[in-house]
């Protein structure tokens, strides 16, 4: 037993909190803490540091490096890993075929969706190019953008508009729920056929007021698309109650699964207002070649599964799997609460800094605030704060896009407060140069 292993199972056992399973299941691929398992989710308490410090062993980051950028890209924990070795292996030892149905199940119970609304896709952006196309839309119509899209929010409407004589607009997101909401009222014309919102914006983080954004596309008839690739495993999601009709999320960031792994979810209600453009194996609901009297597609499967088809990557979707029994396991509520929880104390202790060359850009507004700040420095280009912060062990994501230009710190289950306090006193020592 490895000096890291003896040390998790002593903490354990300190703690009481975890009762732990033997480590039966790793095989050379992935020594490292045993899966988890929690006999009471409500007992782990949101600023038990302890707890928390614990739980980081479960992820192979390495320990020299301080990593908040996870709104990029979401490190696996060992049971993640293990299992995708393990499918892997099995598959090319038996040859079998298949094994990405059960996620497709999982995956909706976890988001609070049905099974038939889930589409299996490889990134966000697939999701995203899926409504993009298949949405009934003609020349002249118009679709309202933010103005703090990802390029994967951005290129499939304006490629769309591009290729079909549409045109995009955007709205300011403001400093509330409420400012962004009076933004986009008033950019909303007879044309505007789709408003299309990060529930989570890419650059500063901002939550999106969802509801309010449906509610008022209800009244003038106007569908909304929502990139969801932030909300999967930072917010405790129900899509159902969300009430939108397209919510385009991934497994490869806040889920922390397998990176190549993500859905599409599509309201049973709204499935025939999204024209299917690939289709194959298991999107249709009959087809014949040979038969009288025509070659034909009979039809599309009466479920989200006609967007996605063909072979899939059985042993990420099986990491998909332990991804969610990982969450699961510490449940998303505490998750949710956690991630805000420290989100909320670096925001609060860089506005502590009172520091005129420091700008927040991310809501103060408790609903608009997820797990991911960003700021500026007025005396420092963002490009070389992250040369300083990399040098100094932090992974940060500088934000280029749409003209932003700011720095963004994400914070995940395997962050800690003093990596925080640590980061704010670089930001100190920065902003005072
Ligand atoms: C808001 C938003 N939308 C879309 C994407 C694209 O995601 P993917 O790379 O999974 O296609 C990202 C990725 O960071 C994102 O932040």
């Amino acid at each position: 037993m490895g000096t890291n292993r003896r040390k998790f199972l002593k903490d354990a056992a300190q703690l009481g909190a975890l009762s732990l399973v033997p480590l039966t299941s790793f095989g050379n691929a992935a020594p490292g803490a045993p899966p988890l398992k929690i006999s009471n989710p409500t007992n782990i308490a949101v600023d038990d540091e302890a707890f928390w410090k614990m739980l980081r062993q479960q992820f192979p980051l390495q320990s020299s490096k301080i990593y908040f950028n996870n709104g990029t890209m979401g490190p696996s924990p060992y049971p993640v890993i293990d299992a995708v070795y393990q499918k892997m292996l099995q598959v090319d030892t038996t040859a079998d075929y298949g094994g990405w149905e059960e996620s497709r199940k999982l995956l909706a119970h976890f988001v609070h969706a049905t099974e038939d609304e889930i589409c299996l896709t490889h990134n966000v952006t697939e999701g995203i190019n899926i409504i993009c196309w298949g949405l009934n839309l003609k020349k002249g119509d118009e679709i309202l953008v933010t103005n703090h899209e990802h390029v994967g929010g951005a290129l499939p409407w304006l490629n769309r508009a591009k290729v079909d004589g549409l045109t995009v607009n955007f709205f300011e997101l403001g400093n509330d729920a409420e400012s962004t909401l009076s933004n986009l009222k008033k950019k909303i014309t007879s044309k505007t056929k789709v408003i299309a919102v990060p529930h989570i914006v890419c650059t500063i983080g901002q939550i999106q007021p969802i509801k309010e954004i449906i509610a008022l596309a209800k009244e003038h008839n106007i569908q909304v698309f929502v990139d969801g690739a932030h909300g999967t495993g930072m917010l405790d999601l129900d899509l159902h109650d969300l009430g939108c009709d397209y919510y385009a999320s991934c497994c490869h960031k806040w889920l922390c699964g397998p990176k190549g792994t993500a859905f599409l979810y599509i309201k049973k209600e709204a499935l025939d207002k999204v024209q299917p453009y690939f289709v194959g194996a298991g999107s249709d609901s009959g087809w014949n070649i040979v038969e009288p009297p025509a070659p034909t597609i009979k039809g599309y499967a009466n479920t989200a599964h006609r967007y996605d088809y063909g072979t899939q990557n059985g042993a990420l979707w099986i990491g998909v799997n332990a991804a969610i029994k990982f969450f699961e396991t510490l449940t998303m509520p505490v998750v949710e609460a956690r991630v805000k929880y420290l989100a909320s104390h670096l925001q609060k202790e860089l506005l502590k800094l009172n520091s005129p060359n420091l700008q927040m850009l991310t809501s103060e507004e408790e609903r608009s605030r997820g797990a991911v700040i960003a700021f500026k420095l007025k005396n420092m280009e963002y490009a070389k704060f992250q040369t300083a912060a990399g040098n100094a062990g932090f992974r940060v994501r500088v934000v280029p896009e749409n003209g932003v230009n700011c720095i963004r710190i994400s914070t995940h289950i395997y962050n800690s407060i003093e990596e925080i306090n640590r980061f704010v006193a670089l930001v100190k020592e920065k902003a005072n140069e």
